[in-house]
């Protein structure tokens, strides 16, 4: 059957990576699909997730089937991430959480979820998103509007034509949203910003669905979570997919959550039996083992605060590269500001380098970057930012 059908093009972020394995060039730097990487350009475990997973082989006695929902204890874990210990929502019960595999799990899980009860409803996107989010609604069904977002001018966000848009948003429409560490332009919504977006999100009866991918990236677990609060306190419907493939490192555990929150505890509980189905006829019930690790964590005082540290390692990592990056073109003579770089969050930069640059960078240079030139700063290592600025430099004077 396959004979009559054409290929499907590369994924925008994975296909990069297929295609730097490839390369045969000794100085290749992958600098394309998000995830941490050390100094020495190694993706580690996290110190207590190797240790928790110790726990776990000595102390698990079975790899039989979660509950749909996953493990209760990592949902409960999962929240207080998200909420806060003391959160109102958690006391009221008016939360309910299901372990996922991954965020992208989650997303879809939520995406297919709403679609059975707002099938009309379209789903709205920050111009630019994270490349898989047009991908994943479409395949659960939806049409996809865009809000502004980026302004490429002033490298913030569009503020105003971002709340114009919101305010037009019809009642039951979804609009998807990044917490923090906008991804890709690492560029956020601030304080009385997101008060706004929830007053609007109240007043007009749209659904906010929330991705939350990079918690701790940011400022920290509490600060990057501003947001999320605020949507709580409003006593509004809104759901949120997170994941843990970055803050505990568990990429390829697959380790997420879809979480969904209603004025009441009763609500609550009727969207969890049909999010339940959902996922009964998608994959089932989650895969164990990250989450399990992730749990250990969470549920040990020790653990916990090792993981805070290396959450914090981790992001000042980042945040060290970024300012190399800028010093490093400064001192090559390039005469382009690229100093907003050092005020983006999380991992990626949204570097301002054009597709032309980008395609130059891969072609002679085996540098990989993601088109609309977003780059993952983690990738950068002593080792290679020398490297990465010459060849930047040398693209743009070209
Ligand atoms: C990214 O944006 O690079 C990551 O979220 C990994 C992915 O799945 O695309």
């Amino acid at each position: 059957m396959w004979k009559e059908i054409e290929a499907a093009p590369a994924d925008a972020i994975l296909g990069l990576t297929e295609a730097f394995k490839k390369d045969k060039n000794p100085g290749k730097v992958n600098l394309g699909v998000g995830v941490f990487k050390d100094d020495a350009g190694t993706t580690p475990i996290l110190n207590c997730i190797k240790t928790a997973e110790k726990k776990l082989v000595e102390t698990e006695t079975t790899k039989g089937y979660l509950p749909i929902p996953g493990n209760p204890a990592y949902g409960a874990g999962v929240q207080k991430l998200l909420f806060g210990a003391d959160s109102e929502v958690i006391r009221s019960n008016r939360a309910a959480t299901l372990h996922t595999p991954g965020g992208t799990g989650a997303l879809r899980t939520g995406a297919d979820l709403l679609k059975k009860f707002k099938p009309a409803a379209k789903v709205w996107v920050s111009t630019p998103t994270w490349a898989n989010h047009k991908g994943i609604f479409t395949a659960a069904g939806y049409e996809i509007a865009d809000y502004p977002y980026y302004n490429a001018e002033t490298k913030g966000v569009k503020y105003d034509e971002l709340i114009e848009t919101l305010e037009g948003v019809p009642a039951g429409d979804v609009v998807l949203m990044h917490v923090c560490c906008h991804n890709p332009t690492g560029v956020d919504l601030v304080g009385e910003q997101w008060d706004k977006v929830v007053e609007i999100a109240k007043a007009k009866g749209w659904t906010p669905f929330l991705d939350f991918a990079y918690q701790g990236f940011g400022d920290s677990i509490e600060e990057d979570r501003a947001a999320v609060e605020k949507f709580a306190a409003a006593g509004i419907d809104f759901v949120v997919a997170s994941s843990f493939s970055k803050n505990f490192g568990l990429y390829n555990e697959r380790t997420g959550a879809f979480t969904i929150v209603t004025p009441s505890a009763e609500e609550t509980a009727v969207a969890l039996s049909h999010a339940k189905l959902t996922v009964r006829v998608n994959y089932s019930n989650p895969p164990a083992h990250g989450g399990l690790a992730a749990l250990t964590v969470l549920a040990d005082d020790a653990l916990y605060e090792q993981w805070i540290d290396e959450v914090a390692g981790m992001r000042d990592r980042i945040k060290a590269m970024r300012a190399k990056l800028v010093d490093g073109l400064v001192a090559r003579g390039v005469e382009q500001d690229f100093s907003y770089i050092k005020e983006q969050r999380g991992m990626f930069s949204f570097s301002g380098l054009s597709d032309d640059i980008v395609e130059w960078l891969k072609v002679n240079k085996s540098i990989y970057i993601v088109k609309g030139g977003r780059i993952n700063v983690a990738g950068l290592t002593s080792k290679n930012i020398d490297y990465v600025c010459d060849a930047i430099a040398e693209a743009l004077k070209a």
